[in-house]
């Protein structure tokens, strides 16, 4: 049987306190609905529905990527008349799925055994709770056998004792919700189509309807307001930590972890604690990633260290390089194999080649640098007049002593030298010494200042 998937998404979200759409809010560095959607895909469906309708459009921009049928809720009457509106684009002889946009941690197996209950009744997602405040009961006759949900807000207090719950998550043959949907009235505490009130009905038909628990309450929790999103960002998060770990990759602490995108680790890789990943990060064999390092769509080849406290961003890092404590690598780095970029360094745009250093307390920027050079510390590329930019190429083997400046654009050839504490603004030719400071007069016999007196 063919599975359709209707994800609800029109809410506004209020307790959010919010100018975005509340399954815009990002869980792990995408929109939480992005990652239903994901979860969605992994069911093969043969379409997947959205029903949107408070920033219907920023949702729909956000998502623009995925092969979507956006049904528009103008009015937010409900869950039920939510899932009717996307009824006509449905098969009849498909079975259908109604997940939320802003309950992202679901699992695609949980999901799939829901619908292989659900073939020829509905069948629904339960939970066992401690704590069941606010969601609505299952109610079940001397039998054992499901009858109904009641919401909350209508729950007697026999009723709201009740610990067992409806997570919302429900599956139905098309023909079911088709049926039953239409028939659903609103004369409830909350004026609203209720979408579990299509269960009753059911049963009033003589169908038997299945129910399947969650496997942990997590994986259940809804996104209400902040404090919520904060739980499901934690366990996402452990999740990836978790997932790191039984891959291989040493992770010291996976609840100080955060991977906003997407992370790919070679062979025994080690991240300590505090590390941020945004975008593709790709790690290569036996890289090393220190405390407190940031690093967003950066590729580092095997061997390489990267130590504490650096930020990394577009970058390409070769294999053995070491980079840090407290390096800046920003967007069209790229080091080649055995570079070394050491402590308050920043660079851009920047190509670094094989085994070359850039030790201490050093901005190098539009920069096109040779193999085995030595930058000293201080050293700075004058890429900018206020206008535009330029460039500096440092052919193999430059060395470049400490606290110089090198305007751009400027060219120093094959093992160029230039001395400490030079401005360096004319070509330097291969092998030459550049040497541009005043030049150093010791003066005999000089009187040191003495104090004043008043
Ligand atoms: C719903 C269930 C309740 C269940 C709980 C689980 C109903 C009537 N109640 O209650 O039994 O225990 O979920 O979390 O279904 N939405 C729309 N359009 C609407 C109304 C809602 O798209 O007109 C979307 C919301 O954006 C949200 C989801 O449906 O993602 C659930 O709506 P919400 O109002 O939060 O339902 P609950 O009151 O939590
Ligand atoms: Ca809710």
């Amino acid at each position: 049987m063919n599975l359709e998937v209707i994800i609800l998404a029109a809410g506004q979200g209020t307790r959010m306190k919010s100018t975005l759409p509340k399954v815009l809010h990002p869980v792990a560095g995408r929109p939480m609905l992005e990652h239903v959607v994901n979860t969605a895909e992994q069911l093969n469906p043969i379409a997947v529905h959205v029903v949107v309708g408070h920033g219907a459009q920023q949702v729909q921009e956000a998502l623009a990527g995925y092969a979507l049928n956006w049904v528009q809720q103008e009015q937010q009457l409900g869950t039920g008349h939510a899932v009717l509106q996307a009824m006509p684009a449905v098969a009849d002889d498909s079975v259908v799925l109604v997940v939320y946009g802003d309950v992202p941690l679901i699992s695609a197996t949980t999901l799939s055994s829901l619908v292989d209950a659900a073939h020829v009744a509905p069948a629904l997602l339960t939970a066992n709770l401690v704590d069941p405040d606010g969601y609505g009961r299952i109610l079940r006759d001397e039998s054992g056998a499901l009858c109904g949900v009641i919401e909350h807000k209508d729950a007697t207090a026999l009723q709201r004792a009740i610990g067992e719950i409806n997570t919302g998550v429900l599956a139905a043959p098309a023909a079911d919700f088709k049926d039953y949907l239409p028939r659903v009235g609103n004369s409830n505490s909350q004026n609203e189509y209720y979408l579990p009130d299509i269960l009753s009905l059911a049963v009033a038909d003589g169908k038997l309807i299945a129910s399947c628990e969650a496997e942990s309450e997590l994986e259940i929790l809804g996104v209400n307001d902040r404090v919520q999103l904060s739980q499901v960002e934690r366990e996402f998060q452990r999740r990836l930590g978790h997932q790191l770990l039984r891959e291989g990759v040493s992770v010291a602490d996976p609840n100080r972890l955060d991977i906003r995108g997407a992370l790919h680790c070679g062979k025994d890789v080690r991240i300590d604690v505090n590390a941020v990943f945004e975008g593709e990060v790709t790690l290569g064999d036996g890289v090393s990633i220190g405390p407190n390092c940031v690093l967003s769509d950066v590729t580092v080849a095997d061997g390489t260290t990267i130590h504490a406290m650096s930020h990394l961003q577009q970058a390409q890092v070769g294999a053995d390089c070491n980079v840090g404590p407290y390096a800046r690598l920003r967007p069209g780095t790229v080091l080649a194999a055995g570079a070394r970029i050491g402590n308050f360094v920043e660079t851009k745009k920047a190509n670094i080649g094989a085994g070359s250093k850039v030790n201490h307390l050093a901005y190098i920027g539009d920069c096109d640098m040779g193999a085995g050079v030595n930058i000293g510390a201080g050293t700075i590329t004058c890429n900018y007049d206020g206008a535009n930019k330029y460039q500096t190429t440092i052919g193999d083997g430059v060395f470049v002593g400490s606290n110089s400046t090198l305007v751009a654009p400027l060219q120093i050839a094959g093992q160029g030298f230039v001395g400490a504490g030079s401005t360096v603004t004319k070509a330097i030719d291969e092998g030459e010494l550049a040497v541009s400071r005043a030049r150093q007069r010791n003066i005999q016999g000089w009187q040191r200042p003495t104090k004043n007196k008043d």
